[in-house]
């Protein structure tokens, strides 16, 4: 029975696959340091599961917290969620980004060869290919990013491809994401931004539900068909079972392999925005608003890779992203509170 370490536990991602590794019979053991999650979720999980996972709240970059945790259980493997994740504070303040996802990384890997556990998925993300020129975005392009944020994937990614060529018993996925929307469809789990959303789907949410008045769109004089910017948003219940299938792999793939969780598919701005009216039933206001700093016209993965190496591949249409995203908007208004 393998048992799995989920950093990050109770963020957006981390709650839906810790309810996913449960369902496919893994054991877990969840940390995460609350900065930006609630412990409320945990109880979502034990409803969802009717199982409630050891959970330890503390930081990645507590090496004494982590001794605990790998001398208390038989850590098999880590699912690493844990990180900061917001683009302009990460301009702001550089070194917070680089001190919690690069050094909370960098310890959180010592504690793994410490204690002999050497395999380990990483939530990486499409923003470490930067700008390259191409729209679909191939795991083998450069690695350019462009933000603070971006370069501590990418140094992360650094980090475990090192270890990987120093030892060959480490065997690592790095999972490069593009945009992950959507709720499990119980509407129990969710994302619930801590401050007003930066990202378009959550911003959408919370107009609909008529906690923010008009959605701004940033660009409508983009090179795309509508000249809205046109993105590859993935559902988030695909991504954790990419995850599932990227950690099964480890075992017939040593090393480090990078593989893009996205669908292949572009939906611009005004899609999105009539497939949220569609299934909420009601107007989303919106006003164009000039280009945002950093942003592309268009870029959507390359899934060609993943679907050979790991045999998955997204299953569900952005309307039933929406759909499962304003379910549990509708039902948690005010996220976890
Ligand atoms: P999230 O903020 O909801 O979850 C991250 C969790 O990590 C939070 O619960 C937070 O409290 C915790 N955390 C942060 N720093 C920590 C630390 N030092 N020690 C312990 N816990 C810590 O974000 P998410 O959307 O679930 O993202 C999960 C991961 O996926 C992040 O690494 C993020 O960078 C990456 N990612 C997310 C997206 C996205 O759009 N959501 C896209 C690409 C990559
Ligand atoms: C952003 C991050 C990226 C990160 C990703 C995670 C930036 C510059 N990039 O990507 O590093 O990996 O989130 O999902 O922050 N939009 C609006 N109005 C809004 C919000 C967004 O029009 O209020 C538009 C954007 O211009 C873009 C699209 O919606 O065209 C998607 O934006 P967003 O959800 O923020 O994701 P990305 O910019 O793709």
């Amino acid at each position: 029975m393998e048992t799995i370490l989920i950093t990050g536990g109770t963020g957006y991602i981390g709650s839906h696959a810790a309810v996913c590794f449960l369902e496919a019979g893994y054991q877990i053991v969840l940390l995460d340091n609350l900065s930006n999650s609630h412990a409320a979720v945990l109880q979502r999980i034990a409803t969802l599961t009717g199982q409630s996972p050891p959970f330890y709240r503390g930081n990645i970059a507590d090496a004494p917290l982590l001794d605990e945790i790998f001398n208390h259980h038989k850590i098999t493997g880590i699912a690493h969620f844990a990180g900061l994740k917001a683009v302009a504070e990460s301009v702001q303040q550089p070194l917070r980004y680089y001190q919690n996802n690069v050094a909370g990384s960098a310890t959180l890997c010592a504690a793994m060869q410490k204690h002999g556990c050497k395999k380990l998925i990483f939530s990486s993300s499409a923003t470490v290919y930067g700008a390259p020129g191409a729209v679909a975005y191939t795991e083998d392009m450069p690695l350019a990013p462009v933000n603070p944020y971006g370069r501590t994937k990418r140094m992360v990614e650094d980090i475990l491809r090192d270890l990987c060529a120093a030892d060959s018993d480490w065997r690592v996925a790095l999972l490069r994401y593009f945009n992950p929307v959507g709720a499990h469809p119980s509407g129990l789990i969710g994302e619930a931004p801590q401050a007003v959303p930066n990202n378009l789907m959550p911003y959408i949410a919370a107009v609909a539900v008529g906690t923010l008045p008009v959605l701004h769109i940033f660009g409508n004089d983009y090179p795309t068909a509508d000249g809205t910017g046109v993105r590859d948003y993935i559902h988030v219940q695909d991504l954790v079972a990419g995850h599932l299938a990227a950690y099964a792999a480890l075992d017939k793939h040593p090393g480090c392999t990078a593989y893009n969780l996205g669908t292949g598919k572009g939906a611009s701005v005004l899609e999105v925005v009539a497939a949220f009216v569609k299934a909420a039933h009601r107007e989303i206001p919106y006003q164009f608003q000039p280009r945002r700093p950093g942003d592309l016209a268009e870029y959507y993965a390359a899934v060609d890779f993943t679907r050979e190496k790991l045999g998955w591949q997204a299953q569900f249409d952005l309307q039933k992203m929406v759909e499962d995203h304003w379910n549990w908007q509708k039902n948690n208004p005010k996220g976890y509170l």
